[in-house]
Formats: structure tokens, sequence, C-alpha cells
């Protein structure tokens, strides 16, 4: 396949574009960047394509992607709306990483980021890229938006409480991400005077992703509306900045409808997931760490429930930068075209 990548140089960007060049059915053909000169004096790319470094490398405006197969868009909100139907018309895939198509309500998008929505038609053909939730309608998807990392934590968390018809009455979701979270771009909050030796909440009274985590919820518990499954869910989210570079760790507390045992739930999990490659249900005793996780794509996930609670506890282990983004990025690129999941990303 011959694949572009819009934002090479970010964080998400450059950690696809690793994954690319190591993928055995990849070739990337085309890459963007707002200033594609600054290549010629950055390392990581002398790393990979040595002298001839600025070879394929334009500005958006100025690239060609048509002979790309498939265009991965590594950029903010507001970037992938502009080029994604003209891509799409010349039958090319496209795979956002930011938030343009994640929430399929136009008015819920504007309210949050702040811009208006220029593709809005397309909001309803984009294919939520969680693998583990939407494997079939992946397949062969053309349109496809990629989960933010803190959604991917939470919702791959709870899934099978909601998937066993265990609706949850309440989620409090506790998610502390390390820097790399909040992109490339210098920016006060997250330079290093500001963050090393530090930790502390951010978004308190509302972050972007929490409008996604509720769609995705409500939508997996609506498959579920004839058993009467329905109703809302109370969702508590609140992210933390941790003093590190990347990593992602979600510490869920969820009241269930029904009172069930420590062992039902664990059992449940693990016939859920026993049969993914990348989300690991982890015995008793064996916590999640973001070191275990750290430049791979898989999740951990560890399950605790003591008999004087009504809680459930999940905890949740990713890298905000492969499981939270690039890594499932390639993960769901070899969903659609037919190639072994795991290709690329072992
Ligand atoms: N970081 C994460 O953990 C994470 C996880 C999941 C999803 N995401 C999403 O993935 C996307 C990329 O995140 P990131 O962390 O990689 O960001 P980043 O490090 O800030 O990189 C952004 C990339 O987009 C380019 N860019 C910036 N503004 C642009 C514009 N107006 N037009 C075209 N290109 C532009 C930048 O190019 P320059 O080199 O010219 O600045 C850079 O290559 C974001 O939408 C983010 O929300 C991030």
């Amino acid at each position: 396949m011959k694949v572009g990548v819009a934002g090479c140089t970010g964080y998400t960007g450059f950690e696809l574009l690793k994954l690319l060049e190591e993928h055995p059915d990849v070739t990337v053909t085309a890459l963007t960047a707002r200033n594609p000169s600054v290549i010629k004096s950055d390392p990581r790319f002398f790393f990979l394509y040595g002298d001839d470094c600025d070879a394929k490398i334009n500005t958006l405006e100025d690239v060609n992607f048509s002979t790309c197969d498939l265009v991965f868009f590594a950029t903010p909100h507001g970037v992938c709306m502009k080029h994604a139907k003209n891509l799409l018309n010349q039958g090319i895939t496209v795979i956002d990483l930011s938030a343009d198509f994640r929430l399929r309500d136009q008015d819920l998008f504007e309210r949050w980021y702040g811009i208006r929505h220029i593709a809005s038609d397309l909001l309803d053909r984009a294919i939520y890229g969680l693998p583990e939730l939407n494997r079939v309608d992946l397949c062969g998807a053309k349109l496809v938006a990629m989960p933010g990392c803190y959604p991917t934590s939470i919702i791959t968390g709870v899934l099978p409480l909601i998937e066993e018809r265990c609706l949850i009455k309440t989620l409090i979701a506790d998610c502390k991400s390390g820097v790399s979270g909040a992109g490339r771009s210098a920016n006060n909050s997250t330079a290093y005077g500001e963050v090393a030796e530090n930790f502390r909440a951010y978004g308190v009274n509302g972050h972007r992703h929490l409008p996604e985590i509720k769609q995705e919820i409500s939508q997996i518990i609506r498959r579920y509306e004839e058993t009467e499954l329905h109703g809302n869910v109370d969702i508590q989210f609140i992210p933390h900045l941790l003093p590190m570079f990347r990593g992602l760790y979600s510490s869920l507390y969820v009241e269930t409808k029904e009172n069930l045992s420590y062992g039902e739930i664990s059992e449940l999990y693990r016939r859920r997931y026993g049969t993914e490659y990348f989300v690991h249900v982890l015995p008793t005793g064996m916590l999640p760490e973001t070191r275990f996780v750290q430049a791979s794509n898989h999740l951990h996930l560890y399950i605790n429930k003591l008999a004087e609670s009504k809680y459930v506890n999940i905890l949740v282990a990713e890298d905000n930068l492969l499981k939270g983004a690039a890594g499932q990025a390639v993960q769901v690129m070899n969903l659609i075209f037919g190639i072994a999941e795991t290709v690329g990303l072992k």
C-alpha cells in the first residue's frame, strides 16, 4: 500500500511514520509538515532517510496524495475536515487521529472545539476507530475517526461490563497522562519547569474527551436497548498531567446495576478480552504500570472489587502515543486492508 502522513513532525505523526517504515506491506510516499525545510535539520528524519530526508515532504497545500491508498492525518482538529472529501472522492482512505470526525453531532463538535465544521455531511460516514469495539465495521472502512487517548482507555475499561448487559450506573474516570498527550507545539503549561516534580488536574469543568466518552458509551448501551438496559450513565471524568513524557493511566470506579462478585467480573473480562492480542487482563496482584506498556500497542487492565464496596475498580495503562494514537491507527489500517491486525505492531 502507498501511504501518506499529514503532520509527520508531531509526536503522533512521527510515531506513525516509524511504524509505517517498518511495516512490510506499506510504502510511505508522501509526508507533510507546515515548514518542510526544518526536516533537513531534524535528526529524527536523518535517522529515517539519511541525506535524502526532505525527498517526500511537502506542505499540505503542495503535497500530492493522488497515488496514495491511504492518508493518515496526525494534525490538530480542523485540518482533516478541509481535505477529507477531496481524498475520499479520489477513492483514498482517510484515517484521522484528530477529533474532526469523532463526534457525530455537528453542534456538539462546534460547541466543544470552538470552530465551524466544514465537512459535517461526512460525520455519519466516519467509523470510530476502536478495533476491540468496531472490528467488523472497520474492515473496508473509508473514513475513520480515531479515538482520543483517554477515551481508548476508558471505553476499553468498561466495555465488558456494558456488553454483558450489566448496565453501569455511575462511572468515575480518574485519569493521568504524560505531557506528550498535549502535542509537540510549545505551550507554557506543558513546559519542563511547569511539569517536573509536579502533579495537577486540568479540564475539571469539562474536557473535550467527555462528549466523546458519553457518545460512545451511550451508543454501546443502545445496542442493548431491547433488553431494557437503556438509561443515562452518570460520568465524571477528571484528567491529570503526569511529570513524564509518555504513558496514560486511568483509574475507573464503576457502580453497576447488579452487585456482581469479583469472581464474576473478572471471569467476564477474561472471556471478553481473552482472544484480543493487544488488550490484557492482568492476573490478581499484578497491577498495570505505564512503563510496561511504553512504546507498545498493548493495553493492560486490572479488575478489583472489594466485597464491602459497591464499586468495581478498573485500572488501565496504555501508551498514549501508540495504543492511544499511532499504534491503534496502524491496527485499524491493517483491518481496513485485510492484513493481520498485529502486522507492524509486534
Ligand atoms: N498526543 C497524543 O497523545 C494524542 C493521542 C491521540 C490523538 N491525538 C491527536 O492527534 C493529533 C496530533 O497530535 P500530536 O500530539 O501529534 O500533535 P503535535 O505534536 O502538535 O503535531 C501536530 C502536527 O500537525 C502539524 N500541524 C499543526 N498545525 C497544522 C495546521 N494548521 N495545518 C497543517 N498541519 C499542522 C504540525 O506541523 P509543524 O511541525 O509544522 O508544527 C505537526 O506535524 C491531534 O489532533 C491530537 O488531538 C494525540
